[in-house]
């Protein structure tokens, strides 16, 4: 099968067709307006190739998820985020030279510019930290510039995975009032930014193992996930040669949604109003499913996995573990637990193949780490910007990038007369 036939307007349409390394297949429509005048509709893009991509493959019905190749079960159990991210934008799994030469890169350029420390100071102590993570992140174009050659461009991405967390911590600590910490050259990635979250100047703080684990993991499994909502903006920005840290900022507030990455902070307001309410999770069950209540069962449903989200999988026994280890019991798991269970035995929930998603148990593991709810979309950025970059990397470098503009069908009024306000 080398073309696809359109009848249109009683007249036939040739398109090339072709296979990814995966099998799945796609009708080339590039040519589509050229050839028959029409456009394709399809709002939300659920069918829309945007790009060929080396970086993830996911098949939605199957539950499964690979990061070039490597399936997410094999990298959540041996490897550590940072290896993942020099996968992700490298390609390839590191030698050990390799992977230490990048973490000394990534351990020598946290800190940020002390001027951005004054930024921090304008924002009110409720801002939401999301807020500051998207300024910020942009606010690093200001300082690094934009270099083309791929040297500087591998400099900035350096930069930017290096800087992201310390303005993540610093994003946090100025909500609680507290003096920001300095990063610590002699700890690891996901341990020095427990340490710049945690630490407080008047005591010694110790960076637990439990903790640091549990946070590698968190960001493993959100570290890359194809074409979704933030980073198909990040490549939307980037497609019109926006820099780097502009395009990564963009792709932060995109996250920020709570139908993105916002769901994982909305779902712990979810339980801990049933949990308020009584914890009559039967109730709001049936508020989900009807159709006159805006009310949504946070962390559920999914665009494209249609059987289960593995990583939903991997995080729901990581609760259990990580709860236990830390000593701590949360009620609002047992809620969790049973809006499970009860929709998986839903019909409503079973013909519309409604599953838990990454963010239905990764709060639960936050709040048992320490962390406020309102970080926990930031834990996501976090995780997920190794994916943005590699994607934003990819894009600038497939010869066949164009400048995203997608058309659209107008249904307002046609051509009509002005008419001056005294007539009207
Ligand atoms: N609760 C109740 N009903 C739902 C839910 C839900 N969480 N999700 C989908 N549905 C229903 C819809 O009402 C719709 O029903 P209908 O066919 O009778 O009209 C059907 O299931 C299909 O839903 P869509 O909204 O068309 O699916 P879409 O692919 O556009 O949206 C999304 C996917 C945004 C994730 C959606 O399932 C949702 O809102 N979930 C809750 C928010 C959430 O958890 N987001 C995180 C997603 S994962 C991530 O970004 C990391």
């Amino acid at each position: 099968m080398t073309t696809a036939k359109l009848l249109f307007d009683n007249q036939e349409y040739d398109f090339p067709v072709f296979e990814g390394s995966e099998g799945e297949k796609a009708i080339d429509f590039t040519k589509l307006r050229a050839q028959t005048g029409a456009v394709a509709y399809d709002p939300g893009y659920g069918n829309t190739g945007s790009c060929k991509s080396s970086i993830t493959f996911i098949d939605g019905e199957e539950g499964v998820l690979h990061y070039r190749g490597y399936p997410i079960e094999q990298l959540a159990d041996q490897s550590n985020f940072v290896e993942v991210c020099y996968l992700l934008i490298n390609g390839e799994l590191p030698t050990q030279d390799e992977l230490a030469d990048f973490q000394h890169r990534l351990t020598y350029h946290t800190l940020i510019h002390e001027d951005m420390k004054k930024f921090f100071e304008g924002y009110p102590p409720s801002a939401h930290p999301m807020a500051i993570m998207a300024a910020m992140a942009v606010s690093l174009s200001a300082y690094y510039p934009d270099l083309e050659d791929p040297e500087g461009i591998d400099l900035n991405i350096i930069r930017l995975l290096a800087k992201f967390k310390t303005i993540a911590a610093f994003a946090y600590k100025k909500s609680i009032g507290q003096p920001f910490i300095y990063p610590r050259n002699d700890l690891s990635y996901t341990a020095d930014f427990l340490h710049m979250m945690f630490a407080v100047p008047a005591e010694d703080y110790q960076v637990s193992d439990v903790l640091t684990r549990a946070l590698d993991l968190l960001l493993i499994l959100h570290a890359e996930h194809e074409q979704n909502c933030s980073t198909s903006t990040v490549r939307m920005v980037g497609s019109s040669r926006a820099n780097l840290f502009a395009s990564i900022g963009a792709g932060v507030t995109a996250l920020w949604g709570p139908l993105h990455g916002g769901a994982n902070q909305e779902v712990i307001n979810m339980l801990q109003m049933i949990k308020d309410d009584g914890g009559d999770h039967r109730k709001y069950m049936d508020m989900a499913k009807d159709k006159n209540s805006p009310f949504r069962l946070m962390g559920f449903g999914h665009r494209v996995y249609k059987n289960f989200d593995p990583r939903a999988r991997i995080l729901k026994q990581a609760a259990d573990d990580v709860l236990n280890e830390l000593g701590v019991t949360d009620p609002l798991l047992d809620i969790a637990r049973n809006l499970e269970e009860i929709a998986l035995n839903d019909s409503y929930f079973v013909e519309r193949k409604l599953y838990p998603n990454v963010d239905f148990y990764s709060g639960i593991i936050y709040r048992a780490m320490g962390l406020p709810t309102n970080m926990f979309t930031v834990m996501f950025a976090l995780g997920r910007l190794p994916g943005w970059i590699a994607q934003w990397k990819e894009m600038r470098n497939d010869p066949e990038t164009r400048i995203n503009r997608p058309r659209q069908i107008y249904t307002g009024a046609t051509e009509r007369d002005y008419q001056p306000l005294a007539q009207r």
